[in-house]
């Protein structure tokens, strides 16, 4: 039995993980649900799996889950230490990161210090700081095992090979739903159109940058970190069947690839029962179906965050954190309507453009440089 505390618990990879738990009661036990501030379905996930505790973003919203689950017996926390609880409690024995953005990078790092074994969702978290946290899972002894589907496939891919006979990473993207939408169109795109998404079904910040490719450039980086990859040996390749998860090419020529119906439970319910594979009753791909599988290079006219996500892994440093709030500002910004789709990629350029990098930072100075360029974005979002 594997006790688990569910960071995200609310949101589309925290439900489906939830999902899978149902399947198997047999095997694993919830311990913590933590979310923002969607109380309803927390509510209902606490009467649904007993967790010892749950956690929400502000004491408003805890004192309104309190009188939602009264008699319940479950206590309530709330903010930041709320969160390093859930990340620690000493029954869990993985703790499973699916927050969506910069809020997982302290949680995550709070549950490498507490010894948990991680299934990480928020890639945030190693776009922000992925040498910290690496280093320190290292010291620790830690797996951080993917949920990502590519890079769940990467890893399965990778599995029972030398590492020095690989030659590089192919990180297949869907290429989202405006991949064959001219660029003289982009400017009357839509947040309904962006989130849209042909093959994935996801939360609503996931969906925009995997419109924009900024998620494949976030994934890059992901990669690199979780796998010691050097940008350089990382390729996008567009694959619109999002039904090869990405692949592994090796010195000999020989590629392998990890393939599946594009449906997130997959990855998920090897992360958290690895090397164990359940059950869970997903389809097989449905090749005649399908009939061709086709490639084509990303087009980084059109998705310039691709090339800006390059450049910050690159640079590495405090930049990556600042692309990251950045985008997480323009992102907002674009679906609360006060940006245009093409001002996406032009908020995080400006803001990085204006960043003096620090090489080799330290925690705080990510912090800072998170907390500076959310300034800088939201001046430029104006
Ligand atoms: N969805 C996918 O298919 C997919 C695939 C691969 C990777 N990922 C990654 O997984 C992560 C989660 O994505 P998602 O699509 O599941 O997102 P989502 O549906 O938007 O859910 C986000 C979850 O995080 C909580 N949350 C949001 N802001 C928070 C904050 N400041 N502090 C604490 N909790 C907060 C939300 O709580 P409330 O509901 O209460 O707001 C919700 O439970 C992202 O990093 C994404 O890139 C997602």
């Amino acid at each position: 039995m594997k006790s688990l505390s569910i960071l995200g618990s609310t949101g589309s990879i925290g439900t489906n993980v939830l999902k899978i738990v149902e399947m198997f009661p047999d095997k694993f036990q919830v311990r913590v649900l933590a979310a923002k501030n969607n109380i309803d379905m927390l509510a209902e996930q606490i009467r649904a799996f007993s967790p010892d505790f749950a956690v929400v973003f502000d004491e408003k919203s805890a004192l309104k889950l309190k009188n939602n689950i009264s008699g319940s017996g479950v206590e309530i926390l709330f903010g930041h230490d709320g969160y390093r609880s859930a990340a620690s409690h000493p029954p869990v024995d993985m703790v499973i990161a699916a927050m969506v953005g910069s809020a997982g990078l302290i949680p995550v790092l709070a549950a490498i210090d507490a010894g948990k074994s991680i299934a990480l969702a928020n890639k945030e978290t190693l776009v922000m700081a992925g040498e910290i946290v690496m280093k320190k899972a290292g010291e620790k002894g830690i797996k951080i095992l993917p949920i990502d589907s590519e890079h769940s496939a990467i890893f399965q891919c990778l599995s029972g090979h030398r590492r020095e006979d690989m030659h590089k990473i192919f990180l297949t993207a869907s290429g989202g739903p405006f991949l064959n939408l001219p660029l003289n169109e982009f400017d009357r795109i839509r947040p309904e159109d962006a989130m849209n998404h042909p093959t994935w079904q996801m939360g609503r910040k996931v969906s925009i940058d995997s419109a924009t490719l900024m998620n494949k450039g976030l994934e890059v980086m992901e990669a690199g970190h979780l796998f010691g990859v050097s940008l350089e040996d990382i390729e996008v390749i567009i694959h619109p069947q999002s039904v090869i998860h990405s692949m592994v090419s090796y010195k000999d020529g020989s590629v392998i690839a990890q393939m599946g119906i594009p449906d997130m439970k997959g990855a998920i319910a090897y992360a958290i029962s690895y090397p164990e594979r359940l059950p869970i009753g997903q389809p097989l791909p449905d090749f005649e179906k399908i009939g061709a599988f086709t490639f084509q290079k990303p087009d980084y006219k059109k998705f310039p965050c691709l090339a800006l996500a390059y450049n910050a892994g690159k640079t590495g440093g405090t930049l990556p954190a600042v692309l990251n709030a950045a985008n997480e500002v323009a992102v907002e910004a674009f679906l609360n309507r006060r940006i245009s789709f093409r001002d996406i990629p032009e908020v995080v350029e400006k803001t990085m453009g204006r960043h003096f990098v620090i090489a080799y930072p330290e925690l705080s100075d990510i912090l800072k440089a998170d907390t500076w360029a959310r300034r800088i974005a939201e001046e430029q979002v104006g």
